[in-house]
Order: structure tokens, then sequence, then C-alpha cells
């Protein structure tokens, strides 16, 4: 077996009805809304690294530094043979949790972009040729089928990404996520922490202006692939601290009154002068918060890692016995419940 495989869990096709359909459901709600995930294209792959560079983006240099520290706990904790990553990205981070783990046999980055996959796939393949890499493309949120591989497998979500989910689809893919687990598997979640809302805010609202960039390049993906026509400098990005849900909301507002066309969907959407169109949540947590959410979920926590300030949490957690009831995998919750 070639030691770098990828595989594609839907065609194409679906990829761009699920835009399709993204698109047509957000934009004709109120509040608009647009989802995450098409943030991510090669461009907005390439932004995201950025943003993690970016002085104000504490996150990321928060969890490497934890990871740095206690990727050998987590090693010997979990003895992992196989480490699958959910929203890989460049799978920087994930260096120092390969690094730790001497049994290891094979890694399954799984993300949506395919750029990033294939990038952060050979990049590592040339490191550690010996590794088997599995690079799965596909959305975690709906069509999360774990591979078959080597147990016992640690199940990698890095980055405070699970914020970016609402607390119901977190709530339906962390119970999807345990229903493939077998005992002595185990889950590595990184959660950013509630803290000081300047440092929030000015995170995801950085002075260089990449993160306005960033959710602005939504619009250029609806541009590019359904030939709409947005233009991204008639929006204003803006991130609001929402003190009662404890959740950073990103935001695209409109800077006139607009008409903006989208041929695909033989839809024309209108924008008053200041109006919303809402791009992304980024849950912040507390430790607490974090032990129920993976309760109700069948899951104990058995580490908690912070760094140095209480900046960001890393979470291990193990299946629990037995496992909890499985509901059905939720329909993808609507956008505009938000
Ligand atoms: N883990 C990396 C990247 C975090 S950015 C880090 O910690 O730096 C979030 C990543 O998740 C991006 O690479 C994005 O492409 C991916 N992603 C976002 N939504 C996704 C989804 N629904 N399914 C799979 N991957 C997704
Ligand atoms: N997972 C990242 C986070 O919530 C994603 C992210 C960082 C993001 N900056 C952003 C998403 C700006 C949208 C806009 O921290």
């Amino acid at each position: 077996m070639s030691p770098f495989r990828l595989t594609r869990t839907l065609p194409e096709d679906a990829t761009e009805a699920a835009l399709r359909a993204d698109v047509l459901h957000g934009l004709t709600c109120s509040p608009k809304t647009l989802p995450p995930k098409w943030f991510y294209d090669a461009h907005g792959s390439e932004l995201f690294d950025k943003i993690t560079e970016l002085p104000e983006y504490y996150p990321t240099r928060a969890e490497r530094e934890i990871l740095a520290t206690r990727a050998p706990d987590i090693a010997r904790a979990t003895g992992a043979r196989t480490l699958v990553e959910l929203g890989s990205g460049s799978s920087e981070k994930t260096r120092l949790l390969l690094d730790a783990l001497p049994g290891l046999h094979t890694y399954v980055p799984v993300d949506v972009s395919e750029s990033a996959l294939t990038q952060a796939g050979h990049a590592l393949i040339a490191e550690r040729p010996h590794l088997n890499i599995h690079a799965l493309i596909a959305d975690f949120t709906t069509q999360l089928l774990l591979p078959r591989a080597p147990e016992p497998r640690l199940v990698a979500f890095l980055g405070g990404t699970i914020g970016n989910l609402l607390p119901a689809e977190r709530a339906a893919f962390l119970t999807s996520v345990r229903a493939q687990l077998s005992p002595g598997d185990a889950l590595l979640l990184g959660t950013d922490l509630v803290k000081d809302e300047s440092v929030l805010v000015a995170a995801y609202d950085d002075a260089a202006g990449v993160t306005a960039e960033f959710n602005k390049n939504v619009l250029t993906v609806v541009n590019r692939e359904l030939g709409a026509d947005f233009d991204p400098a008639a929006f204003t990005h803006v991130a609001v601290w929402d003190a009662e849900h404890e959740w950073i909301e990103m935001r695209l507002v409109s800077r006139t009154e607009q008409t903006v066309k989208i041929p695909a969907l033989d839809l024309a959407v209108d924008f008053a002068a200041g109006e919303d169109l809402r791009t992304e949540i980024s849950a912040k947590f507390r430790k607490d918060g974090v032990r129920r959410e993976l309760a109700a979920a069948g899951f104990d926590l058995t580490q908690w890692f912070t760094s140095p300030g209480e900046l960001y949490g890393l979470a291990l957690a193990a299946p629990s016995r037995p496992a909890p009831a499985l509901r059905p995998a939720a329909d993808r919750i609507t956008a505009c419940v938000r």
C-alpha cells in the first residue's frame, strides 16, 4: 500500500449541491446566515494559516504550548496506533503528537479542504516516509465514518473548531464520534476558554485585517461557485462578543442598501444598509461545560490540560460505559435558527 492515500467521501457535485442548499436557505431567512465550512477553499485555508500567526490570535500558540509539554502524557494515556484528526488543516501542531506517539501506525487527517489535505499530506510523507497517511475529504458534521485502522485510536479535534458548532450541533457531533469509538480509544478536544472580552474580540478582528479578509472570502466562494456578484468591499467585518451564549459572532454588515444576484439559484437578495450577514460563531468554554457536554455524549473527561494563563484547554476523554442510546443523527441544524 502506498503510504499516502486521499479519499473523497462524497462526489464533488454533492458538495456543490450542499453549497447551493446552504446559500439558498441562509440568504432567504432572517437574520441572513452562511455556514462556516465554506470559508475553506484553497485561499481560505491559506488565510486561516495566516490568522494562526497573528499577534492577536492566541489560540494556536496556546494549544501548541500545551501539546509541546503534554504530548508525552497524552501518548502514555492512549498508546494510540491510529491518530484521526478532524478539521486537520495544515496538520502543523499535529507533528507534536505524531512525534510523541511511538507506536503510531496510521494518521487519518479529515478536512473539507482538499488543498489543505494534499499539502499537509505531502509535507508529512516527505518527513515521515514510514507513516501511513489516509487523508479523507469529508464533512465531519454529516459524513463522519472513520476508516478501519489499527486500535487503539485517538481522535483529535484541535484548534477550538468545536466552538464553531452550535450547542445542538456539538451534541450531535460528539455523539456521532462516540458511536464509532471502542473501549480503549480516546478523544482529544481543544477548547478555547472564556476570558476578557477585549482579548477575545481582538483575536477575531485583528489590526492587519486578515480575519476580515478571511470572513469576506466566503463571499468570493459564492461568487465563484454560484456566479454571484457580491462586492466584498461593500461589507464590513465585525466580531461581537455574545455574553449570554459565551460566543464570538462574526458578521458581515452591508454598508449600503444593495441587491446581490445569485444566478445559479435564480435568486436576488436584498440587503438593507447596516443589515447583518452572520457567518460564524466561535464558542468559548469552561471546564465544567466541557465535562458536561462530553458526559452527555458518553465520554468521561479523564485529563484536562490548560495553557499558562488559562487561555486554552485541552480535554482528553474516554468512552464511558455504558454507551448512551444513540440519537438519530440530527438533521443539519438549519442556519436560520441561530
Ligand atoms: N486544526 C487546525 C485547523 C483549524 S481551522 C488548527 O488547529 O489550526 C478549521 C479546519 O476545519 C479547517 O481546515 C477547515 O477546512 C476544517 N473544517 C471546517 N468545517 C469542516 C467540516 N464541516 N468538515 C470537515 N472539515 C471542516
Ligand atoms: N476555529 C477557529 C476559531 O474559532 C476558526 C476561526 C478563527 C475563524 N478566526 C476566524 C472563523 C474568523 C471565522 C472567522 O477560532
